[in-house]
């Protein structure tokens, strides 16, 4: 599977959203992920401690070697980076924050991916009892946008993660599991 995450909004998930994605794709076979942000956030968090899957900048990826290649981009990604990888992904996942600023983006970003596959990631939704999440998935309903159907909530344990390098299941706090079970609900959702 080749997977693209990309976002017109920035700080909306993306390379939280490609780092877990990648280790759920592991699971099944040899994953490479890419980080095509020059930023390199996806990098730094996979090399601080131990992944299950491969990391590599856009330069020096081999994406031919392996199963499964996720792609991290950066806000606004370059029309080159969007040419080099998104023809050939199977699936472009667009992560949105519940906030309006993130919604609106989503519209014109239809527009510029014209008949590209992609569905969009509702991510930080704060907990219950705020229904910002699900009032994020009504308007999506509205604007005709493909979703995945769950959502990523806010935890803490997803910093803790980057800090550690590790995977947000792997930190020692009591929401890891649920923060993890999040990912897992769209990694069935994806497969
Ligand atoms: N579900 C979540 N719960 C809590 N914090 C989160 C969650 N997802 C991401 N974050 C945090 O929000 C910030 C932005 O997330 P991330 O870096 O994944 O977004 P991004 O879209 O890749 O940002 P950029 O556009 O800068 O590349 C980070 O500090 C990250 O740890
Ligand atoms: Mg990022």
């Amino acid at each position: 599977m080749r997977i693209l995450v990309l976002s017109l909004k920035g700080g909306v998930g993306k390379t939280t959203t490609a780092v877990h994605i990648a280790a759920l794709l592991a699971a099944r076979g040899s994953t490479l992920l890419i980080d095509a942000d020059p930023a390199g956030g996806a990098h730094g968090w996979a090399t601080r401690g131990e992944m299950p899957f491969a990391v590599a900048d856009a330069d020096s990826a081999k994406p031919k070697r392996f199963e499964h290649v996720v792609v991290d981009t950066r806000a606004q990604p370059k029309a080159k980076t969007l040419d080099e990888f998104s023809r050939k992904a199977d699936l472009l996942i667009v992560p949105t924050a519940p906030s309006e600023l993130s919604l609106e983006t989503l519209p014109r970003l239809r527009d510029d991916l014209e008949d590209l596959p992609f569905k969009v990631l509702v991510t930080l939704g704060p907990p219950a009892p705020s229904r910002d999440a699900e009032r994020a998935l009504e308007r999506l309903e509205a604007l005709g946008l493909p979703h995945f159907a769950g959502v990523i909530r806010r935890y803490s344990a997803f910093e803790k993660a980057v800090q550690l390098g590790v995977l947000v299941r792997d930190v020692r706090d009591p929401r890891a599991a649920a923060a993890w079970g999040d990912y897992e609900a769209i990694g069935a959702e994806l497969l």
